[in-house]
């Protein structure tokens, strides 16, 4: 398990936790959303003991996906970015997180911290220049070292092949003070697994790598060499200290960088390690600048056991989850449900059954339980508890030891755990309740000594009720809130700021406090709210469909481009790599059968489950241009426009189809289909035709609707 550094080790009393900075390609869905609800209660967590807390987040906005997908939008660039990092934003502000900036790579005041530690790093001789050929994976805006036409081996897409200007960084300079790094300070890269891995990376030796681009053109221009733009993980990673005031000489954010850098925290998806781990410090160490403290990886959340992500189109939108159940619900579960640093699933079905047991039937109804009772017996004002006896002495002692549990496992990121502890202490104070049940007067008993039994539990139950409120409140800020005003404590984020929820011992709430009306936490969630959760993402995930597939009025409405569907295969700039169709054959057909539904054709045809159609990328394509291959009575030459790329296709529909027919009409490819040579051009992708006949003539593949280019047939 991780564990945070411990920031009382740190002079400066200061604390900063930052978040990765989201690209822009895509809107927020919870995957997102888990690493900035994880790195807020953090930071709620460190202001309520008194530590000086930064916390950032933001959206990366350059770079070659950024740039087609606002392409695919019909928008530029800048209008793009602007478009979703507000999204991202209103997202946050409306789950009340408690970020302190919200960095955007477009801003001048990063730009130019940007610029200003590349001529640093070239001043000192880290960068120069040099040329690159080789593969790039768009998606993961990665240089990477594969064969052409080899997928990428982080994210299984297609690369493309660049050759092209570079500026280089000697990363290769670094491999023996980033391995003594990992040795020393093992807390530089957590969990453990992430470090064997990383350090794993490191040890099969270390090229330089390429640090600007030529052959794009959304980015920060290289200083003094503007046909460049920087390589835009340089750019990214550069956000954590740009934030704090780095390229900027105004005193004001000179002495915020003072207080805050180096982090304490960079909190980082777990497929972006080697990026944060090798690149960054490499990056700082050239540049003379102190290193975080520590990269900690968080795992993914899942969906149907993959990866949440638009191209999967698995996605989840908190914003569904707020409107059914709200945010403390989301922060709960995600923390509770996932054993951090591991990969987590999420249903609509676990969080709902979370829900109830333990927010609506355990803590919710604990509160109302008490409140109501003091609202019953005493008017509202808490009585004096009177001597204690063994069952309330229990109490406080599972009390100090939930304080000790929850706050080691806290600290060591293992938020499941911690609440795990906790929830067992709402349980206890519950059975406690049902055992002494203080709204039962047993008849031999004087309504004095009943009162005072009623007094001494409602007031341990109470009390125990405080302490767990201030230990989950970064966890569940706003229902730890109107517990807090229930409980007659006055404001919570009050209390925080004064240090009332930090060093807890029992005893803190005082007899003669009036408690506020009971007001309700979480209502239980009926059967209709996994159905309503359904029905709003089903509308959220059709309206995603149509914003990638691009060329609809909707999609700029919805400018949105997934991860997986900003392909690394072919650009505008740059057609790359492959190609196919089969030509050679009598027609182009996707699936080969022929004389379709035929029992004979179905002769021979294993049964594939749906995870193997899922392999098959179809999508819509537009013909551009289609011209004969000469020497090739049965080839044609197309160019189709996917909506997010135009690629060069060889169809073997020559002896069936004029070619001039054939510009504007839409058609089914294969986009996904290894790169081939055919009469020395190439082929990147294949046309799906009916292959009718003896002969096997084609026929295209079509649509009675109309379909927006590049929507996905699934
Ligand atoms: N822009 C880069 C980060 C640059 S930081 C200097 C990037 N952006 S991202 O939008 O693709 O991902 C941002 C973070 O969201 C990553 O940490 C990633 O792991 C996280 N998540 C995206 N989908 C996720 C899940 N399904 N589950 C958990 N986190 C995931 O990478």
């Amino acid at each position: 398990m991780p564990t945070l550094p411990n920031p009382s080790q740190d002079a400066r009393n200061s604390f900063y936790i930052t978040t990765p900075i989201y690209y822009v390609n895509a809107r927020p869905h919870l995957g997102h959303a888990y690493s900035t609800i994880v790195c807020d209660a953090v930071a709620r967590r460190k202001r309520s003991q008194g530590i000086a807390t930064w916390f950032l987040t933001g959206t990366d906005e350059h770079g070659q996906k950024i740039e087609r997908s606002a392409k695919l939008a019909g928008k530029s660039p800048a209008e793009f970015a602007t478009a979703i990092s507000g999204e991202f934003r209103s997202l946050w502000d409306r789950m009340g997180l408690t970020y302190d900036d919200y960095i955007r790579t477009t801003e001048d005041r990063h730009k130019r911290g940007v610029q200003r530690l590349f001529a640093e790093l070239h001043d000192r001789g880290f960068i120069y220049k040099g040329s690159y050929t080789g593969q790039y994976c768009v998606s993961d805006e990665a240089f990477v070292d594969v064969p052409p036409g080899a997928p990428c081996p982080d994210c299984g897409r297609i690369t493309e092949t660049i050759s092209e200007e570079n500026y280089f960084f000697k990363l290769s300079a670094f491999e023996r003070k980033l391995l003594e790094l990992y040795e020393t300070h093992p807390e530089f890269v957590q969990p453990e697994a992430r470090r064997n891995e990383v350090t794993a990376f490191v040890r099969s030796s270390l090229k330089d790598v390429s640090v600007s681009r030529t052959s794009v053109s959304w980015g920060v221009p290289v200083p003094g060499d503007e046909k460049h733009v920087i390589y835009v993980w340089f750019d990214a990673l550069v956000n954590y200290i740009t934030a704090l005031g780095y390229g900027s000489d105004a005193p004001e954010d000179k002495a915020r960088f003072e207080k805050f850098w180096p982090a304490n925290v960079h909190l980082v998806g777990k497929e972006i390690i080697r990026f944060h781990c090798v690149y960054w410090p490499a990056f700082l160490m050239a540049a003379g600048l102190p290193l975080p403290k520590s990269v900690i990886a968080n795992g993914w959340l899942l969906f149907d056991k993959t990866k949440m992500s638009k191209s999967v189109g698995n996605i989840v939108r908190a914003e569904t989850v707020l409107e059914v159940l709200g945010a403390d619900a989301l922060r709960y579960f995600l923390l509770r449900e996932i054993s951090f640093g591991h990969d987590g699933n999420f249903t609509f079905e676990a969080l709902v059954q979370r829900y109830n047991a333990d927010l609506a039937n355990g803590y919710g109804n604990l509160v109302s339980r008490v409140v109501n009772m003091v609202h019953r017996y005493f008017g509202g004002v808490l009585p004096e508890t009177g001597p204690m006896g063994d069952a309330e002495t229990s109490i406080q002692n599972d009390a100090g030891l939930t304080i000790v549990e929850f706050n080691t496992q806290f600290e060591a990121m293992d938020f499941s755990r911690a609440l795990e502890s906790l929830w067992a202490l709402v349980a206890a104070v519950d059975g406690y309740l049902t055992a002494s049940a203080p709204w039962k007067k047993p008849a031999e008993v004087s309504d004095e000594a009943h009162a005072k039994t009623q007094a001494r539990v409602l007031a341990t139950a109470a009390e125990a009720i405080r302490i767990i409120t201030a230990l989950v409140h970064p966890i569940l800020p706003e229902s730890t809130g109107k517990v807090w005003l229930q409980l007659g404590l006055g404001n919570i984020e009050e209390a925080a700021k004064r240090g009332d929820l930090k060093d807890l011992a029992w005893g803190g709430l005082r007899a003669g406090t009036s408690f506020a009306e009971p007001a309700p936490l979480f209502p239980r969630a009926e059967k209709d709210a996994i159905e309503r959760m359904q029905s709003l993402e089903s509308g959220n995930n059709l309206s995603a469909v149509a914003a990638v597939s691009g060329s609809s009025g909707e999609a700029s409405s919805s400018p949105v481009i997934s991860e997986a569907t900003a392909p690394c295969s072919g650009s505008t700039e740059a057609p790359v790599h492959a190609p196919v169709s089969e030509p050679a054959v009598p027609a182009a057909s996707a699936l080969e059968t022929t004389a379709a539904g035929s029992d004979a054709a179905r002769e021979g045809i294993a049964q594939i489950g749906i995870e193997d159609f899922a392999k098959v990328e179809l999508r819509v394509a537009q013909i551009l241009v289609a011209e004969r291959v000469p020497k090739a009575d049965k080839l044609l030459r197309l160019e189709v426009d996917l909506g997010y790329e135009k690629r060069q296709i060889l169809a073997g529909i020559a002896q069936y189809y004029e070619p001039e027919k054939l510009i504007g009409r839409k058609v089914v490819i294969v986009a996904n289909l290894a790169p081939r040579k055919l009469r020395g051009l190439e082929s990147n992708g294949m046309v799906v035709a009916a292959s009718i006949g003896d002969h096997g003539a084609p026929v295209l593949a079509g649509f009675l609707e109309d379909v927006p280019i590049g929507a996905r047939l699934k």
